[in-house]
């Protein structure tokens, strides 16, 4: 199937961000600092995977929310990129996340506005925007933090409703978001460590006590689960096969957004019917080219094939 044929995977951002990076030289508090060089990148979770998927030669569709104040930024930026754009506008402004960058020292001071506010007309609007975009064994990847507003079981409600229309949901959240969306079942999932042992309660340091959570999971429905271990990789698990893929070492630049390109290359993989191997495969190579890029920028295809054979996977 060629790239025009075939469906886009769509990602779903309920609390989409801008990251503003602003680089001063010797950051003082209480005092006037000249900013020598900046950049703005919208972000959010979801927004990530499709800036990946995109990058990937994949055709990807957006939705989410955003704020009447701040989304023309957003806006430009999707079109510049080829994302088809199906967000639901609220009045507001989206998040913006600004990051001080100091120099020489490298430190990053963090300045986070708080973000939109969902009413339940709105939840409806964006349940009928995906009630019309979702399609039989479409991928929908569902992912991060919830604006205020909105319960903690949305994403529970939104696979149950993605589910009926025969769509494929890959849920990748955290806390009470994650621990409601599975009780649906999503058919992939990617905690990290700590989020996976925040989910079963425990702490999981030994891998026998890694294998017993994913199994778990694995019991209740869930079809594919990864779980990602930072530079140390991560362990994809379908049924009775269960495996470990390592990244090559790289000198890492900004490790935010790893998982999302991660989460981006395995459901790219998967809407070309690779096999669970070479799915973690390209799910890995991806999220390696984004380790060496600055901020959440993806990696180029060029750079993600490179990558490729240097990918180690072994039974786990
Ligand atoms: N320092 C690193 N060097 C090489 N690869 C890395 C590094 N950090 C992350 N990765 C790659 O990215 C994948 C996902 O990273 P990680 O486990 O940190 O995800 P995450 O915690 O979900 O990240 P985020 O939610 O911030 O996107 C890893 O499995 C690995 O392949
Ligand atoms: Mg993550």
């Amino acid at each position: 199937m060629n790239h025009q044929e075939r469906q886009p995977i769509v990602t779903v951002t309920l609390n989409p961000a801008l990251d503003q990076t602003v680089h001063v030289s010797q950051f003082q508090t209480g005092q006037v600092n000249r900013v020598f060089d900046q950049r703005v990148d919208p972000g959010g979770k979801g927004i990530n995977v499709a800036k990946v998927v995109r990058a990937l030669g994949h055709s990807v569709c957006v939705t989410g929310f955003l704020g009447q104040d701040n989304c023309h930024g957003f806006y430009e930026y999707f079109r510049k990129q080829g994302i088809s754009n199906h967000f639901v506008e609220l009045s507001g402004a989206a998040r913006v996340n600004i990051k001080i960058v100091d120099e020489p020292s490298n430190q990053v001071t963090e300045i986070n506005f708080p973000g939109l506010t969902c009413t339940p007309p709105d939840l409806d609007k964006l349940q009928q925007v995906i009630k019309g975009l979702a399609h039989e064994g479409q991928w929908f990847v569902l992912s991060g933090s919830l604006p205020q507003g909105v319960s903690e079981d949305i994403y529970q409600q939104l696979i149950v409703l993605l589910k009926k229309q025969g769509a494929k949901v890959f849920l990748d959240s955290s806390g009470a978001a994650l621990r409601e969306g599975i009780k649906a079942i999503p058919h992939a999932m990617k905690p990290n460590l700590d989020e996976l042992s925040q989910l079963v309660g425990r702490p999981l340091e030994q891998e026998t006590e890694i294998r017993a959570a994913v199994e778990e999971l694995l019991a209740s429905g869930i079809q594919q689960v990864i779980v990602s271990l930072g530079a140390r990789g991560a362990i994809v698990a379908q049924n009775q096969e269960f495996f470990i893929a390592r990244p090559p070492a790289v000198v890492a630049k900004s490790t935010v957004g790893a998982g999302d390109a991660m989460v981006a290359g395995f459901v790219a993989g998967q809407t070309e019917r690779f096999s669970l191997k070479d799915c973690i495969r390209l799910g890995t190579a991806a999220a390696t080219a984004s380790v060496i890029q600055p901020g959440t920028q993806a990696g180029s295809l060029q750079q993600v094939a490179e990558i490729l054979p240097m990918v180690q996977i072994n039974p786990w």
